[in-house]
């Protein structure tokens, strides 16, 4: 854990923090008021999706928005603010779940880990900031989503941002291209690189052209596909994280009809029949249970590996789940907490022989850390600007490997069935055979990247999975909302995914023979290059895969319900009144890229639909 630093100019927002709770009295955020007994909605989960949402309903002073939120509001610590320390934030601001044993990762455990405090997600995250390329959208559409396209969200991409280009001097010096087109310059989240960065990624991006791929002018534009610099979720200005807090939250915080209650668990979604009427909700597992009433609509935005948890708990989900608890059905909905998938990665060693000045090696030089720590707290420049980096490949499957088409003959001929465990409802196989017929499609016509090499600093490289073949799932344990869901990532429960991430490593091994990775002497670690062989390979990736890179998706998606999903295109719960979800749990396929900017693009749209129908029908 970082130790913290003294920084004057770096303050967290100042709050009137609620005074310690007698017992149970639910105190706001902000003002010493009481709950009310009823808000025309109220939100669960104060992340990226829960903060873009209550923003925009409270606009209208006549709504009364409540947004719960299960983890405090952090305090402006270093670990949140400054970017360097991205990924370091307290443990308290995270969820971390350990997975049932793996069998495909040699039955290793796994965590889920996702944030906790008010931001969710954003608050803790590594402030990468790309977006996905048109088909990664374009794919949910066809899947039965009208309104869901990328020319659809494009808008929202647009509004949720707003885009501060780099310098004249930096876009020269690193080759940076943008097309304003494609960026906001009024959205609540500031985007911005950082003035420090790493020169080899200037190499990698020539070795990526070498490979036989290519550099997109702007990544923003829907070509998002090849290898390219991204910016941060960073304040130009103050070179501090940018976060759901911070860019939604904060500067409306005043508004008499947004209240937000940090520190307590929802733990169940009340209906009167179909209805979602409110929600019942606890500041610990000894705690009473209060409750409170939504007049129009109930919204979950508790995150991909909560939200399911919520509906199983609250009679939404599968029949014979539910029944195995004693939960009595409101919707028997096979596709909650099925559909469950996440990035998985490895993360290779390699060596080269003449480095860049400056690189990351340089970061090990403690009297170089000093220096640029001083530099950061009097200019705000240097490397504590920049999070773990500003550039990745995303690529498809025929640019990876020559057996793309025999991987793509593979998962044609695959039994759906025989992919998933036995019992598993005939809608959920159904929807992976919708999904695996698009993934095809779109793969055959390269639309979408199947890998990401993350860094392009030098030799070491993450190799991310983004189009997993393999689903896993996420059930209730117990009737207890505070006890951990049970996760199962279902990682390379598929076996083509393993195929794929083997070609995976020797596309690694052909980038660093580029000659452009080769100025540097760039070589293999780990895996060794005397690991050749087919299985080898294979107990490589085994022992070494990593299940998540915090990108949980799918786990209530948006999708036919014949199809095992949980929400259609207006997000409302299929079976239910009231009831709508917003997380990254509706996303049906995960979009091959790190998901930030889509989940406010996301929610942006959904607050418009919210509205639209709140209009619609009074
Ligand atoms: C460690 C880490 C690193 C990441 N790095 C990047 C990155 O560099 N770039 C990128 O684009 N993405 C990154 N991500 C992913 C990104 O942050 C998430 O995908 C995004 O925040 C998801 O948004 P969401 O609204 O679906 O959920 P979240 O932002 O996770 O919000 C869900 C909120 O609901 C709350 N909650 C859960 N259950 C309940 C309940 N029962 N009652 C009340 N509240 C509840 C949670 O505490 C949380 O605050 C990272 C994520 C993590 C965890
Ligand atoms: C949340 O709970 C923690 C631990 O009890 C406490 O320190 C913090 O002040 C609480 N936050 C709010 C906003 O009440
Ligand atoms: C994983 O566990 C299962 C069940 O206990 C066992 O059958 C299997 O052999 C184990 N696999 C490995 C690689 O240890
Ligand atoms: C940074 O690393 C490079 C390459 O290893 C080295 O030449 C240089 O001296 C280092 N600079 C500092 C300040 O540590
Ligand atoms: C470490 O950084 C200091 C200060 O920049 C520099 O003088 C020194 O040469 C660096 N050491 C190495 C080994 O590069
Ligand atoms: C690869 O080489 C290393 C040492 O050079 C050795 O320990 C290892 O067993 C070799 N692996 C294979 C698969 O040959």
């Amino acid at each position: 854990m970082w130790s913290y630093i003294v920084l004057s100019v770096v303050l967290g927002p100042s709050l009137a923090v609620a005074s310690p709770s007698i017992a149970n009295r639910a105190q706001i955020v902000g003002r010493d008021v009481q709950l009310l007994n009823t808000y025309d909605y109220v939100i669960v989960g104060a992340g990226a999706a829960g903060l873009t949402v209550a923003n925009r309903l409270s606009e209208d002073p006549k709504v009364n928005v409540l947004v719960l939120e299960a983890g405090d509001l952090d305090h402006g610590e270093d670990e949140i603010l400054i970017p360097r320390y991205a990924l370091g934030a307290p443990g308290k601001y995270f969820y971390n779940i350990p997975s049932v044993p793996l069998p495909g990762l040699n039955n290793r455990s796994e965590l889920l880990t996702s944030g906790k405090v008010v931001g969710g997600g954003t608050a803790v995250n590594g402030m990468f900031m790309p977006r996905g390329a048109k088909g990664d959208y374009d794919i949910w559409k066809e899947l039965g989503n009208p309104g869901w396209g990328w020319s659809d969200l494009l808008p929202y991409f647009i509004k949720s941002e707003t885009f501060t280009p780099p310098s004249a001097a930096l876009a020269t010096e690193f080759e940076i291209t943008y097309d304003m087109r494609y960026h906001g310059t009024k959205g609540p989240v500031q985007s911005s690189y950082p003035p420090f960065l790493y020169p080899a990624v200037k190499l990698f991006l020539r070795a990526i052209r070498q490979f036989g791929s290519h550099v997109p002018y702007d990544y923003a534009s829907g070509d998002a596909l090849g290898a390219y610099w991204a910016p941060n979720t960073l304040d130009p200005v103050s070179r501090t994280r940018s976060y759901a807090r911070t860019a939604y939250y904060d500067p409306i915080k005043s508004r008499s009809n947004l209240h937000l209650l940090p520190n307590n668990t929802v733990t169940n979604i009340i209906f009167n029949g179909k209805t979602a009427t409110g929600v019942k909700f606890s500041n610990a597992k000894e705690a009473p249970i209060q409750s409170v009433s939504a007049c129009r609509e109930v919204i979950i935005a508790a995150g991909a590996p909560h939200t399911p948890q919520l509906l199983q708990l609250s009679g939404v989900g599968p029949k014979k789940l539910l029944n195995s608890f004693g939960i009595p059905i409101v919707s028997d909905l096979p596709g909650v907490g099925a559909n469950f998938h996440d990035h998985a990665y490895i993360f290779t060693a390699g060596s080269v022989a003449h480095d860049l000045n400056p690189s990351p090696t340089n970061t090990s030089n403690t009297t170089w850390m000093a220096e640029q720590l001083i530099l950061y707290q009097t200019k705000r420049e240097g490397v504590y600007t920049t999070s773990l980096g500003n550039s990745a490949a995303f690529l498809p499957l025929n640019e990876i490997t020559s057996l793309s088409n025999t991987i793509i003959n593979g998962l044609r001929s695959q039994n759906p069935q025989a992919v998933f465990p036995v019992g598993t409802d005939s809608s959920i196989i159904a929807g992976w055979k919708a999904t695996r017929d698009l993934l095809i499609k779109y793969t055959q016509q390269g639309k979408i990247a199947a890998r990401e090499f993350i860094g392009g600093t030098g030799a070491s490289m993450g190799l991310v999975l983004l189009k997993p073949f393999s689903r896993g799932s996420l059930t209730i344990k117990s009737k207890e909302a505070f006890d951990d869901p049970v996760v199962d990532f279902g990682t390379l429960r598929n076996p083509l995914d393993l195929d794929v991430m083997t070609e995976m490593i020797k596309a690694w091994r052909r980038m660093l023979l580029t000659p452009a990775l080769q100025t540097m002497g760039s070589a293999a670690i780990s895996p060794a290059d005397n690991i050749t062989s087919t299985a080898d390979l294979q107990a490589f990736v085994r022992a070494n895969l990593a299940a998540s890179l915090w990108h949980p998706s799918g786990s209530a998606p948006m999708m036919k319900k014949e199809l095992g999903g949980v929400v259609g295109p207006d997000l409302l719960v299929y079976g239910t009144k009231g009831l709508s979800i917003i997380d990254a749990s509706i996303l049906p396929i995960c979009p091959s890229t790190h998901i930030t900017t889509t989940m406010y693009a996301v929610a942006e749209k959904a607050a418009d639909i919210i509205k639209l129908r709140a209009k619609t029908s009074p």
